[in-house]
């Protein structure tokens, strides 16, 4: 007989997943989380759903715990996506940062979460392209997901066409090698640009570590989370954040739905979120 995943075990399972990484499976997800936690009680030998949960519950490594957190976050991503919202970063944002720092002062970009990396990316060429005082400023660029498979896959920076296809074929030429049609990989000059890291954005002892973040771009992760992640996530930010920080969410997400710490500033390509000063 095959390994039974019941209801009981998804709201056991969907429980501990959220507590851990706050995304919460809504019931339409059961079949997709299904087949993922089989898949994992078979390849790790166990024989049912409650000694699998126990092997992981008490896993002090946390190996399986990530194996089970890179097959069931959602990855999609690809460059200059809504890339309406590096055009305001270039051509607002980082021009009113610019007005009120020191000569000398560093301003970082936080993009969280990364994914495989095509948006840390996106905004590193956007700045070279289409911020004029790039030469002048030093700019920091830190990009984290808590998926290391999708790390080492940005680190790597090999990309199908999917991936590269929005982007204007003379930058196409300009920031990547063509490895084969369907291969392109970023140069390394990009590719050392960028800080990656692997973060849990929930785990207090790894998000405590970003602190004095000028820019964030925080797209396509709330809309996995409930409420009550969305707000925790509000506040890390905030804590993260100079005051005068800038923050971009996807089109779908609003952070005045979250709470009111942030101001809402509207722009010609759209709405972004900043600290009060
Ligand atoms: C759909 S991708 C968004 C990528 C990119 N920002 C974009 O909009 O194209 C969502 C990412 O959120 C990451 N993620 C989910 N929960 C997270 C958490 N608690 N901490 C850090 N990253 C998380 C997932 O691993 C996944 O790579």
């Amino acid at each position: 007989m095959g390994i039974e995943f019941t209801r009981s075990d998804f709201e056991k399972f969907r429980q501990f997943f959220y507590r851990k990484t706050g995304i919460f499976f809504p019931d339409s997800k059961k079949d997709f989380v299904e087949k993922r936690i089989i898949k994992r009680i078979e390849e790790t030998g166990h024989s049912s759903f409650r000694a699998y949960f126990n092997f992981i519950r008490f896993d002090r490594s946390s190996d399986e715990i990530q194996n089970l957190i890179n097959l069931l976050t959602i990855n999609e991503t690809y460059f200059f996506r809504e890339k309406y919202q590096f055009e305001c970063l270039v051509e607002n944002v980082l021009n009113e940062i610019y007005e009120y720092k020191e000569p000398d002062e560093v301003i970082r970009i936080w993009s969280i979460p990364c994914s495989s990396g095509e948006e840390p990316y996106s905004i590193a060429i956007y700045l070279l392209e289409y911020w004029p005082l790039i030469d002048e400023v030093d700019v920091e660029i830190i990009a984290s997901d808590i998926d290391t498979n999708v790390l080492d896959k940005a680190k790597k920076g090999i990309y199908n066409y999917r991936s590269v296809k929005n982007l204007p074929k003379h930058l196409l030429r300009k920031y990547f090698k063509k490895l084969s049609n369907d291969r392109y990989e970023i140069i390394d000059d990009l590719k050392e640009a960028i800080d990656f890291r692997q973060l849990n954005l929930f785990d207090p002892r790894q998000n405590k570590e970003y602190r004095y973040i000028d820019v964030i771009f925080c797209r396509n992760m709330l809309i996995y989370f409930d409420d009550e992640s969305r707000l925790k996530a509000a506040q890390i930010f905030y804590d993260a954040m100079n005051p005068g920080g800038f923050i971009f969410l996807g089109h779908s997400e609003s952070m005045s739905r979250i709470c009111s710490l942030f101001k809402v500033r509207k722009f010609k390509q759209g709405i972004v979120y900043q600290k009060p000063f």
